[in-house]
Order: structure tokens, then C-alpha cells, then sequence
């Protein structure tokens, strides 16, 4: 059967990734890109591909791009959730634009995208296909790391969203699945690095010489984009897929983490940012 997939967020890393993944197993993909990015060129030459262009943020640009998949009479069969922003900085120091911003796009961005292709996948369900939605979290939705809080509060929403639409669209025959990768080598790392404004001038400008080389060991030890695009096609195409996925390196840390009290925790992220480690 032909599996007609839209993706959020081409132009780079995991979404990039996982559209050539998908394609080059047989699949019909329309990307999301906001216009003159990267991905387009890599991905022009795969006959299947479509871009589409629409910020997630657009409702209108979205309600469009949607409308051109229902002109193809295309059955779409997923949406992949991917298009992100990592806004990271001490809460006390982010601007509301910045604030709303993490929101708008990991949040109601997602939301929005889900809404505007609902439609589309109900009537392939109707026709007897199994329709699905992949939003791609982060391990930061599992767990609060000190100044990505916003981020992780965004991404926390993601799997609320994820488990509240499966419990609402399972009796629908559509299934919503989160997959949460840990650091992974992409180009959000880059312009996360670009934050930094958000410290100078203020009591918190010393973690910033922690921050760095936290984060740059975390990015070392992130694994490959194609990894989180396997877990991605797995969610799309496995018969039974498990509807919250880690991918990450030493997962079963975080696990484990998470069902430690709330102190013990912000001893292990105060003592790990201390040895520059994350973890
Ligand atoms: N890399 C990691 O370590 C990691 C870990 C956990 C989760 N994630 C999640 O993985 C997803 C992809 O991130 P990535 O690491 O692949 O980063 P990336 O290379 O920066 O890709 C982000 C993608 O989102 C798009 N995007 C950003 N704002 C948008 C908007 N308002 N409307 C439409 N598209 C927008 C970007 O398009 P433009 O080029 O036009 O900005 C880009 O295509 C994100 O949801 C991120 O939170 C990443």
C-alpha cells in the first residue's frame, strides 16, 4: 500500500533525516519548509517529495497546505510532528517573545498541524487504512534539565497532547505516538549556542561557563539523526508500536531518574552540571 506521510520541519536534522528515510523506502512525503532552506535541494530529487511551505505558527499558511494534499486525493496515512524550537536561557531572564515563541511552535504549532490534518486522516481511516500521528518530544519532556525549562515545559505539553489525543482518537482508529530522542547531532545545538544574550549582564552570566561545556558533551554523545528516523518509521509502521518511545543512549537512567523524589533529583542535575556531565 502507498503511505503518504506529511513532515514539519524538513530543512534540517531529524525532519531532513526522516524524510529520506522514508522515501527511500517507497514512501510519498510532503515536507514542511518556511522557503529557500537546505533540505529542499537534498530532498528535490526524489520524485515522491513534495515541499509545502508553511511556518506551524501560520494557521492559514497551514489550512493551505493541507487543502493542496486533499486536491492530490492522496490518502494522507501520517503525520510526523518534528518542527521544533529550543529556547534556553534562566526563566527569570527570558523576554515574553521568547517565552511565547517556545510555545507557539513546539506547542500550538503541533496542535494546529493536528487539527488542520485530521480531517484527512479520518477519511483514510474511513477507507480502511491505519492512520497516525508522530510527535517528536524529547527526553527534556521526561525530565526538567536547569535553564532548558521552557523547553522542557513545551515538551512536557507534547506528551500530554500525545497521550490525551491517542485516548480521544483510538476509538477513531488513529494512533498518536510520541518519540522522545535524547541529545541527538543536528543544528538546534548550534542555535541554542546563540542564546547566550540571556545570561550576560545578569547574577546567572557564571553558569554560562558551566553551560558550555555541558552542553557541547552532550551533544558529542547525541546519537545520529538516521537512529530517531528508524524509531520514527517503526512508530508509523509497526503493528503494534509502543505509543511513548526514548531514544536515547543510557534511557533506562532517565527511567529510573523519574521515579526518584524531586530532591534527589535536583541534586543529581546541580552536581552534574558542577562536573559539566548531563546525562
Ligand atoms: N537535536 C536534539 O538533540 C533533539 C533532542 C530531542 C528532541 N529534539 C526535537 O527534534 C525536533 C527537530 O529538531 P532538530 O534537532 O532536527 O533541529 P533542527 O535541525 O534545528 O530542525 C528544526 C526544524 O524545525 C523547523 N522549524 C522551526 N521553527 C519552525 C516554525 N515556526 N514553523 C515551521 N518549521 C519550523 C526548522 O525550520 P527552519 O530551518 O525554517 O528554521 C527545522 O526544519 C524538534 O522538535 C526538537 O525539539 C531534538
Amino acid at each position: 500500500m502507498q503511505q503518504t506521510t506529511l513532515i514539519t520541519g524538513v530543512s534540517s536534522g531529524i525532519g531532513l533525516t526522516t524524510a529520506k528515510y522514508l522515501l527511500q523506502r517507497g514512501y510519498t512525503v510532503y515536507g514542511s519548509l518556511r522557503g529557500g532552506n537546505a533540505g529542499a535541494d537534498q530532498l528535490a530529487k526524489y520524485p515522491t517529495f513534495t515541499p509545502l511551505t508553511f511556518d506551524v505558527t501560520d494557521r492559514p499558511a497551514i489550512h493551505a497546505a493541507v487543502q493542496q494534499i486533499r486536491e492530490t486525493g492522496h490518502q494522507l496515512t501520517g503525520v510526523v510532528n518534528n518542527a521544533g524550537v529550543a529556547i534556553s536561557g534562566p526563566v527569570e531572564t527570558l523576554s515574553e517573545a521568547q517565552y511565547r515563541k517556545q510555545f507557539d511552535v513546539n506547542v500550538f504549532g503541533l496542535l494546529a498541524v493536528c487539527q488542520e490534518t485530521l480531517p484527512l486522516l479520518h477519511a483514510a481511516q474511513e477507507a480502511g487504512l491505519s492512520p497516525r500521528i508522530v510527535n517528536v518530544g524529547s527526553v527534556s519532556g521526561y525530565l526538567t534539565s536547569p535553564f532548558t525549562t521552557l523547553y522542557s515545559a513545551s515538551k512536557f505539553a507534547v506528551e500530554a497532547l500525545t497521550d490525551g489525543m491517542r485516548r480521544e482518537l483510538l476509538p477513531f482508529g488513529i494512533d498518536v505516538i510520541s518519540i522522545a530522542p535524547g541529545p541527538v547531532k543536528t543544528p538546534i545545538w548550534a542555535k541554542g549556542r546563540e542564546q547566550t544574550a540571556a545570561y550576560r549582564g545578569t547574577r546567572y552570566e557564571k553558569v554560562l561557563e558551566k553551560l558550555g561545556p555541558y552542553t557541547e558533551a552532550a551533544e558529542a554523545d547525541g546519537v545520529e539523526p538516521e537512529v530517531v528516523a528508524e524509531a520514527i518509521y517503526k512508530a508509523l509502521t509497526d503493528e503494534k508500536p509502543n505509543p511513548n518511545v526514548l531514544v536515547m543512549k543510557r534511557g533506562w537512567l532517565v527511567k529510573l531518574l523519574r521515579l526518584t523524589p524531586k530532591r534527589f533529583q535536583d541534586r543529581f542535575f546541580l552536581k552534574r552540571l558542577a562536573e559539566n556531565r548531563r546525562y
